[in-house]
């Protein structure tokens, strides 16, 4: 008989835990055998479905040649997580096989997120080892509900009971603070899987209540379609639920309403749209609505706020820095978004709650994070689709850090802007030059502060209101607080970043002089005001000289060892790839510079 196809049937997915030795290819194997592998045709819609999160079409072709990690790692080829299809007549299944060490947490964690169950290996000689911990903790974060613990190699502790017995205790005892909703134990001897046929019965017939169809509908609008078509309609994926013609449908963040006109496809209009299909949703209202924006039940809203509470994986070989800026997509929308405060990371290992101030590779921590504007969102608890988000660098556009959504912390509608009766141009008339920042930065002992302090002395003179802010004086008093980690400069520009713009608000020059060695941070400011009120200028300033002068001594301290995380000598310097103004400072005297930057603020009109 034909295998029935994959879209006829019910769908688990299944993540499998532990190493080679465990027996995990024995298992997966055994599953095979007593399956039937599914037609290349009929593979397609199921690929679509796996990739949601984090693994590309390429990986994953990739994946289906080559049979498992073990020849992965024959071949050199990296692969993030492997999957595997087959079916029985009751059940379509999806294995997503990843390697267990802890360097893979994040491989892990992708195969995770997708998935309804794990099947826990456990070696019967080892018990419940660290690794089971980590496993387990990962499948819980990532919203897996239901567990099955093999136990493996029960041959080699001659056939004990008790020692059965006793694993399962020591895991469910364990498992208890994980919140999962069904752990299941079975056992094997080594090579074979005798209870492979009853596993396989449990993979059949085990329930997953949590399908995205029966939670509140959810649709992410993917695009606008441009007026012009014949009709106005909202692109996109209905992430759970189902929505008919005639709901009525609020936009999440306004709280807009309007009645579903049609659900159209290409094949044609549907009578109801469920979780996983595509469809163009038009409306018989005309109300605003933009790429990103979540439609909803009028009477079943997500939340919406601008500051939230999450877990974060992050995936990252650069440390994820609080305060600094990252693109966040959550559904179909960007957003930036910063880390406002790593409560703790958590141990993988021992579930610990561990003081941090930046999370590595691999790490999970407990964060709160703002977002530049509110977004719709349930917590990744009830709804997976919902509740998730990824936060990108955005220098490099790669994937930094998976997120989940614990709960939101403060309503976005709350803390209002006051809106001023004096405004910024009001102020720059009265002043008679334009309000902006002039950022220095450079390396210790490369004369920003020198330039700075001529250029403000040169900008009074001629009557304009100015204000230097300096790395020196500012760590004194406000940033008393902050060392020189890269967190703690991350927070330093921060702080610097907001004081300099309310200075702008202010109808002021602000001249400010840090180091501020991250190319992320100075966009940060730069992002803060509007276009041309910030002017980036690099005294460019070669290692070598800075050292040669060492006008405070600082650089012979740092390299006696005496000064950590020292600028240049055990701590970075990414110079500025587009600075409005280069200094080079090896030919010039500080006066003559500074006359240099008076004359480009003239010719930009700042100053008369
Ligand atoms: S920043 O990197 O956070 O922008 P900032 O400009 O505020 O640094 O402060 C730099 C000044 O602090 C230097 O000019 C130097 O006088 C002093 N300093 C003390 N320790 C360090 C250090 N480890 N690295 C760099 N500067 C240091």
């Amino acid at each position: 008989m034909a295998a029935p196809a994959p879209d006829e049937k019910d769908l688990l997915r299944i993540l499998t835990c532990g190493s080679v030795d465990d027996g995990k290819s024995t298992l997966i194997g055994r599953l095979l055998y007593d399956t039937r592998l599914i037609p290349e045709d009929q593979l397609q819609a199921l690929v679509q479905d796996s990739r949601k999160f984090g693994t590309t079409g390429d990986e994953l072709d990739l994946a289906l040649l080559v049979d498992g990690l073990e020849a992965e790692r024959e071949q050199g080829i990296t692969i993030d997580v492997a999957y595997r299809f087959f079916s029985t007549d009751r059940r379509v299944f999806i294995v997503a096989d990843t390697p267990g060490h802890e360097q893979y947490t994040r491989n892990m964690a992708t195969g995770a997120s997708n998935c309804d169950l794990a099947v826990i290996l456990i070696d019967a000689r080892k018990g419940v080892l660290t690794q089971t911990r980590r496993h387990s903790y990962i499948c819980s974060m990532m919203g897996i509900r239901h567990v099955v613990v093999a136990v493996n190699k029960i041959d080699l502790v001659d056939y004990s009971v008790e020692r059965f017995q006793q694993i399962v205790e020591s895991y469910v005892g364990f498992a208890a603070s994980l919140g999962f909703g069904s752990i299941t134990a079975s056992r094997s001897e080594r090579m074979r899987w005798y209870e492979g046929p009853t596993l396989l019965e449990h993979l059949e017939s085990v329930e997953v209540h949590d399908a995205l169809e029966g939670k509140p509908f959810r649709f992410p609008v993917q695009w606008v379609n441009r007026p012009g078509l014949d009709f106005r309609g909202f692109s996109g994926t209905v992430a759970s639920g189902k929505v008919r013609p005639g709901d009525r449908v609020v936009v999440a963040s306004s709280g807009q309403e309007a009645r579903v006109a049609r659900l159209v496809t290409y094949g044609g209009d549907l009578p109801e749209a469920r979780a996983g299909d595509a469809v163009t949703i038009t409306l018989e209202e005309e109300i605003d609505i933009a790429r990103g924006d979540v439609l909803a039940h009028a009477t079943a809203r997500p939340e919406v706020v601008d500051q939230f509470a999450a877990q974060i994986l992050w995936m990252s070989e650069e440390a994820m820095l609080p305060g600094r800026s990252y693109l966040m997509r959550i559904g179909t929308k960007y957003v930036p978004a910063r880390v406002t405060r790593l409560k703790h990371r958590v141990d993988v290992n021992s579930l610990e709650h561990i003081a941090a101030r930046t999370l590595e590779l691999n790490e999970v921590g407990v964060c709160n994070v703002a977002t530049a504007t509110p977004v719709a969102f349930d917590a990744y608890a009830e709804n997976r689709e919902t509740g998730a988000f990824i936060l990108i660098d955005r220098f490099t556009h790669a994937t930094a850090g998976a997120g989940m959504i614990s709960f939101g912390l403060r309503r976005a509608t709350n803390v209002h802007r006051q809106s001023l009766l004096i405004d910024k141009a009001a102020r720059e008339r009265l002043n008679g030059h334009k309000a902006v920042i002039l950022w220095f930065t450079g390396l210790s002992g490369s004369g920003k502060s020198t330039i700075a302090n001529i250029v403000e002395r040169e900008l009074h003179a001629r009557g304009a209101h100015t204000y230097l802010l300096d790395g020196d004086n500012v760590r004194h008093g406000l940033n008393r607080d902050l060392g020189f980690t890269d967190a703690d400069r991350v927070e330093n520009i921060r702080r610097v970043g907001e004081v300099a713009k309310l200075f702008v608000e202010a109808g002021a020059i602000v001249l400010c002089s840090f180091i501020s060695p991250f190319r992320a941070e100075r966009r940060m400011v730069r992002e803060l005001v509007d276009a041309g009120e910030f002017i980036e200028v690099f005294i460019d300033t070669p290692l070598a000289e800075c050292m040669r002068r060492d006008p405070k001594g600082l650089y012979a301290r740092a390299q006696a060892g005496q000064i950590k995380n020292f600028t240049g000598i055990d701590s970075p310097y990414e110079p500025p790839e587009h600075a409005e103004i280069v200094i080079d400072t090896r030919d010039a005297a500080a006066e003559d510079s500074a006359r240099g930057i008076l004359k480009e603020l003239r010719r930009r009109h700042i100053v008369a």
